[in-house]
């Protein structure tokens, strides 16, 4: 069936109702070859069983999200709510627009009256458009000839085992049973998702805002212990960043001398974190000199100088979306000052102090408190801190020692750099530590230029370590361990790098 032409941008040739008519014709058919199963969707039936159990005759509604416009009519490159990709198992570039609902399911009891029995899974996404379609070739976000082959509903059922449904059938099932089934949604992913469910609700008598918070809560403490597929994952994305950080260190000399080597060294990271992976998980931080000092300086534009460190902060994050999250500090000329190492030094005591206090039954507060307290000490043993160390150690009316420290220690790690981010409080920052959580231990001493309580020889020097550990009820597993930590050990790899 041929179509009218359709609307196109005023830069572009119109279609003639020839080229309209010709091009359906003399395709070879698509592949009846059907994908093979997603990894991860071995492991997200599991997940959606918890989620099943949690809200038990409720409709859960996960979208993935939607393509975001970078500028004008281009997209930046789409990443779906990691929620999405932990209960569907599909991850890198996959699927804008898809939603994933769990509709509860029900089964007469012994006096005839519905009971709740489990969910049913259904992906709603938009499968490719026939080659007659206008789609096909003249929509540049969706188009087989712009963006390449979607999948059909069959093809997507292959790839994650879930019952999968054409997009525009979700609002009328959505509004199936609105008013007597509860709904709870990921909020604020999707928009025009956000703004169906909430007019539904209040059609239906209204809705409680909080049942949406909860939901969210719930899905990120389940993503507080991982499972088996995610710590392999996790240990690929590391493996990937050690590459990464190879390369950088190889790339130094070069870094130094081409200007900019900050950015020098972002690209490098990038380019491993591409090949290897979907890219980095966060915004790359390559802080040379008194930038070190700035937490989050992202805007590396800064030139490499011989006798300076560059701390950076970089992950690779794998095409199952899973990233590392690792911090090196690296002598630029390939050794350390006696000053530079005197901090160095004095970070890594805290690192390993911290690694120390991670087990499980621990709380994960003890791993900050071991971690700090090193810091504090060091700080008062070089007269810098003005206070004793239990005076600022005190959490109601010390913290002096937090102007050269500011953030914490550790925080989860997974889908997201953050992971678990809702998790309450009382499972998270007063929570234990458990076999199978996955944290980074990222202690630092900062000493910006401009700290007059600082000794002068220390100014500017910034120093931060970062591993990423699983939590086992013995001594917690590094899984960033194959780049080096100690200082000696730290100038032998730049050297074997660059030789
Ligand atoms: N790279 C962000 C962090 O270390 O938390
Ligand atoms: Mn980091
Ligand atoms: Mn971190």
């Amino acid at each position: 069936m041929s179509q009218k032409a359709p609307q196109l941008p005023n830069r572009q040739t119109p279609f003639s109702d020839a080229f309209v008519a010709f091009i359906p014709t003399k395709w070879a058919p698509y592949s009846e070859e059907m994908p093979a199963a997603l990894p991860a969707s071995e492991f997200a039936p599991a997940r959606r069983d918890a989620v099943s159990a949690a809200f038990p005759g409720e409709r859960i509604v996960v979208p993935a999200g939607n393509l975001v416009v970078r500028s004008n009519d281009t997209d930046y490159n789409f990443r779906p709510h990691s929620a999405f990709a932990h209960l569907t198992g599909l991850g890198a570039d996959r699927e804008p627009d898809a939603v994933l609902v769990l509709e509860p399911t029900f089964v007469e009891n012994e006096d005839g009256k519905p009971e709740c029995s489990s969910h049913e899974a259904t992906l709603y996404f938009k499968p490719r458009a026939p080659r007659t379609d206008a789609e096909f070739y003249a929509d540049a976000r969706y188009g087989e000839m712009w963006v390449g082959q979607r999948e059909s509903l069959e093809e997507m059922a292959a790839m994650t085992g879930l019952q999968t449904r054409s997009l525009h059938e979700l609002p009328n099932a959505l509004s199936q049973k609105f008013g007597r089934i509860p709904t709870r949604m990921v909020r604020d992913v999707d928009a025009s998702l956000t703004t169906l469910v909430d007019d539904l609700r209040r059609r239906n008598g209204g809705a409680d805002p909080s049942s949406d918070d909860e939901l969210a809560v719930m899905l990120s403490e389940l993503r507080l212990i991982k499972d088996d597929f995610e710590l392999e994952q996790l240990q690929a994305a590391c493996d990937a960043t050690t590459v990464g950080f190879e390369a950088v260190a190889a790339d130094l000399p070069t870094a130094v001398r081409n200007g900019r080597g900050e950015r020098w060294c972002e690209g490098v990271f990038e380019l491993h974190a591409r090949h290897l992976g979907n890219g980095v998980g966060y915004g790359s931080i390559c802080a040379s000199g008194d930038h070190a000092n700035t937490l989050h300086w992202i805007r590396n534009d800064g030139d490499l100088h011989e006798g300076d460190l560059i701390l950076c902060d970089m992950g690779v994050e794998v095409d199952t979306l899973y990233t590392a999250d690792v911090t090196r500090t690296l002598p630029i000329s390939g050794t350390f000052t006696p000053a530079q190492r005197k901090v160095y030094d004095a970070v890594l005591a805290a690192q390993n102090a911290g690694i120390a206090a991670a087990r499980a039954g621990a709380s994960f507060s003890d791993v900050h408190d071991a971690a700090i307290r090193v810091v504090a000490e060091h700080l008062h043993a070089w007269g810098i801190l003005p206070v004793p160390v239990e005076e600022s150690l005190d959490p109601v009316n010390g913290g002096q020692h937090r102007r050269w420290m500011v953030h914490g220690t550790s925080h989860h790690l997974g889908l997201d750099v953050h992971d678990c981010a809702q998790a309450r409080r009382e499972f998270y920052r007063d929570g234990k530590l458990r076999e199978g959580m996955v944290i980074t231990v990222e202690p630092g001493i900062y000493f910006k230029s401009t700290d007059l309580l600082v000794p002068e020889e220390l100014r500017g020097i910034g120093v931060r370590i970062e591993d990423d550990i699983v939590i086992t009820d013995g001594e917690a597993r590094l899984l960033s361990d194959a780049l080096p930590r100690e200082a000696d050990d730290v100038e032998a790899w730049l050297a074997r790098q660059q030789a």
